[in-house]
């Protein structure tokens, strides 16, 4: 079976190499960090990542999607340089870098859940949900770490995301279920 959704494709290639960059990023961060209650939670997180590439990667298998050697490549040295840009940039940025892409990377699964559904097809409803509000937590463990930080502020204004600003619609507290789920990342 093939997918007639060039879109859909492109996001299922880049998500796939982008998780291995955030994997590779977290690596960096639970090394770089001291407390060892959120180096574990941290490399918690790395692992979570690793499972989504395996996700992607088996939804893409479906339909005899190629993995991109640009996007590997590309997303490989993100990755790798952010990672080492933990051990020097400070305590704050990397919490803070690490929820802001969190924040957009939820939508992504939501999107292709949208798209997959405008095709009829609806088999991966289940999986991209669990991946999007996976993300959704890893955002909200980041953000609970630096809320109170002097430097949020200044951060929130210039790269809009924090306590008052995100890139997606979505509220732990108040979880919809998978039917009701739709309007997520809706685009206006
Ligand atoms: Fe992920
Ligand atoms: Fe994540």
């Amino acid at each position: 079976m093939t997918l007639n959704h060039p879109e859909l494709v492109d996001l299922l290639q880049k998500a796939y190499s982008a998780e291995k960059a955030a994997a590779f990023a977290y690596q960096g961060h639970a090394g770089s960090v001291k407390d060892a209650i959120h180096k574990k939670e941290i490399h918690q997180i790395e692992l979570d990542e690793w499972n989504h590439r395996d996700e992607v990667l088996q939804i893409m298998n479906d339909f005899a999607i190629p993995i991109s050697k640009w996007y590997e490549f590309r997303f490989h040295s993100i990755g790798k340089m952010i990672s080492g840009s933990c051990y020097i940039i400070g305590w704050f940025m990397p919490f803070y870098f690490a929820g802001r892409l969190e924040s957009g990377n939820v939508c992504e699964y939501f999107r292709m859940k949208q798209f997959f559904n405008s095709l009829e097809i609806s088999k991966y409803d289940t999986v991209l949900y669990e991946m999007g509000m996976k993300e959704k937590e890893h955002e909200v463990y980041f953000l609970e770490k630096i809320k109170n930080n002097r430097l949020l502020p200044f951060f929130e204004k210039f790269f809009s995301w924090g306590n008052s600003k995100g890139f997606n619609n979505i509220d732990l507290d108040k979880k919809y279920p998978l039917e009701e789920s739709n309007h997520y990342c809706k685009k206006e």
